[in-house]
């Protein structure tokens, strides 16, 4: 029997070693190991082996089931080596690893969360309303008249249905003021459209951030010093601004604001960044009424609105020249703001 194991053994390490492959190898080890396996087989014989004989030939039978098992996992780690060498061939993996993108927030969304941010320290909340309007909220509540130019199938985009595309977001005021009692302190950003020419500081999509501050004893200094407090958090403190009267039908009076751009290797200039004003007592009027009640007495209620393109600000944020690069994602533009 001790040279019937042996033989098993040798026979069992030869073929482990000349294995070709993971198959081959699984197949030696079924051939010795296995329920019908050389060594198996023998083992059972150990039975009618003599009683002083049993510990020699158990011993060798462990002995050689111990030297087989590690030449089947030895073997088993060369195979896969080879095999991972054979994946990788022709790869050089010294090489330095493929670059993978991250993302980064783009210019409007850092410059809108930066102004929302600076807007609710100031006691601002968050306000909504839907971009698809209708005349009520975009222009009748907001003392625009039909005759209004912004109101002209040129400037605006209407569906045949006779709802439009919001022009501002001053609907938002309207939609507020609907639902809620003074005081009233909102902002809400979102897109509007026109149909403007686009060139470098146009786009028919654009992007405002309305603003609404109803009290009782709410005047025109703290509309000017908000706004500039605003502008100066998020230009900093030496940056030029100024209020020009201007002409809105929902604010009286009325102030459009400029903010100075500052583009490398251009000359200055004043750039307009946003409407604002104290809220025309019509509005009030017109809300009351849609609302069926006095909640806002244009005798005791007065407010300021605001309504300002962040594009614009972006622009003069970054000193952007062009607003179309905006829109284009070109990578090379926005990488700049990662
Ligand atoms: N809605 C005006 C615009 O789009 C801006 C504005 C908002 C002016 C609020 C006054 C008050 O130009």
């Amino acid at each position: 029997m001790k040279e019937q194991i042996e033989a098993i053994q040798t026979e069992a390490l030869a073929q482990i070693s000349a294995a070709a492959d993971e198959r081959a190898l699984d197949d030696a080890r079924v051939a010795v190991l296995g329920k019908k396996g050389t060594l198996t087989l023998v083992a059972a014989g150990i039975k009618d082996v003599p009683k002083e004989d049993k510990a020699a030939v158990g011993q060798l039978l462990n002995a050689a089931r111990t030297a087989i098992t590690a030449a089947l996992e030895d073997k088993q780690i060369a195979l896969r080596e080879v095999a991972d060498r054979a994946a990788l061939a022709g790869i050089d993996v010294t090489l330095p690893a493929r670059q993978v993108h991250v993302g980064s927030l783009h210019p409007l969304t850092l410059i809108r969360d930066q102004a929302i941010g600076i807007l609710r320290r100031m006691g601002f909340a968050l306000a909504d309303g839907p971009e698809i309007e209708d005349e009520f909220h975009c222009f009748d509540a907001l003392n625009t008249p039909a005759d209004h130019p912004a109101r002209n199938e040129k400037d605006t985009f209407y569906f045949d249905s006779g709802k439009l595309l919001r022009t501002h977001t001053s609907s938002v005021q309207i939609r507020t003021m609907e639902t809620q009692t003074p005081p009233i302190r909102i902002i809400a950003p979102g897109s509007a459209y026109r149909r403007d020419e686009i060139d470098a500081t146009h786009l028919s999509v654009f992007n405002q951030l309305e603003g609404l501050y109803i009290g009782t004893d709410v005047s025109l200094p703290d509309l000017k010093g908000t706004l500039e407090y605003f502008l100066h958090e998020l230009f900093g403190p030496s940056t030029e601004v100024r209020f020009r009267p201007h002409f809105f039908p929902f604010t009286e009076p009325s102030f459009e604001i400029d903010v100075k751009l500052t583009v490398k290797g251009q000359a200055p200039k004043w750039i307009e960044i946003a409407g604002c004003g104290m809220v025309d007592p019509a509005v009030f009027e017109s809300i009351n009424k849609s609302r069926k009640d006095n909640a806002f007495d244009p005798e005791k209620v007065t407010g300021f609105a605001f309504g300002m393109g962040l594009d614009r600000l972006a622009m003069i944020r970054w000193g952007i020249k062009d607003i179309r690069l905006l829109i284009e994602n070109d990578a090379r533009f926005l990488k700049q703001f990662a």
